[in-house]
């Protein structure tokens, strides 16, 4: 059986002192919840990391950075690696959310080599896709997003594919309160699995966890996460509270 995730994507928010707070209140809810069957993880800054992998139970509550650097190590000032990532304690990596394609100008080539470093370093790449308002609009989203993921994860070898998770995330969904509805996250879900299975077999398809993106909070997650296809959550906002962030994790 494929693993539900609901994984928090706390973006550029929070102080290390306060990510510690939230991660410590997020830890002891879960633990009280006695939730078994959803895997959560928190997607810090990377300033937090260490700190955060220090004081929860990482069987409970997994930790993730939100990005790697494209290069194993060197002269790239400003950047974070994956073996540093990983040295952290943390066991994810967030790698290409549409903020960083959008305002970093990250593409299909920096993505496959950092989904390349994030997986040789033993990190479970969360691969974010999806498509602009605009795609949307035209009806164009289903070979939009086959496109992204044919330019990078699809380049993978079956074994390696099979160790990430895939988060489908409309834009035009995220921070904006508007969420796809239902019957549209699951349909897109559902396409990107039967793409997957194209690709690499049913079996494959069938254990990978695909999560739905934006503007997912506690009041919308019973019925996404009811869908066949949908299996779990990326979340920003609602993952800044630990109270809405447990309601999305006791969702199932
Ligand atoms: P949101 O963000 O839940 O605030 O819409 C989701 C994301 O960007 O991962």
């Amino acid at each position: 059986m494929r693993k539900k995730i609901v994984a928090g994507n706390w973006k550029c928010n929070t102080t290390v002192q306060e990510g510690v707070e939230l991660a410590k209140s997020v830890n002891e809810l879960v633990a009280k919840s006695g939730v078994k069957n959803v895997v959560v993880v928190l997607g810090t800054p990377f300033t937090h990391l260490t700190s955060i992998v220090a004081v929860v139970d990482i069987k409970l509550v997994g930790v993730a950075a939100q990005n790697c650097a494209a290069e194993a190590k060197g002269a790239f000032t400003g950047e974070v690696s994956a073996s540093m990532v990983k040295s952290t304690g943390a066991e994810y990596v967030i790698l290409g959310h549409s903020e960083r394609r959008e305002y970093y100008g990250e593409t299909s080539e920096t993505l496959n080599k950092k989904v390349a470093l994030a997986l040789s370093n033993n990190l479970t790449p969360i691969y974010c896709c999806g498509e602009a308002l605009a795609i949307r609009e035209a009806n164009e989203q289903n070979a939009y997003v086959k496109t992204q993921l044919e330019e990078t994860v699809f380049n993978l070898s079956p074994e390696d594919f099979s160790k990430l998770a895939i988060a489908y995330e409309p834009i035009w969904a995220i921070g904006t309160g508007v969420t796809a509805s239902t019957a549209q996250a699951q349909e897109m879900l559902a396409y990107i699995r039967g793409l997957i299975s194209n690709k690499f077999g049913k079996a494959i398809a069938e254990e990978t966890s695909i999560l739905y993106g934006g503007s997912c909070n506690a009041k919308n997650a019973p019925e996404l996460f009811a869908q066949a296809d949908i299996d779990g959550g990326l979340i920003g906002g609602a993952s800044l509270k630990a109270e809405d962030f447990l309601g999305i994790i006791t969702a199932y």
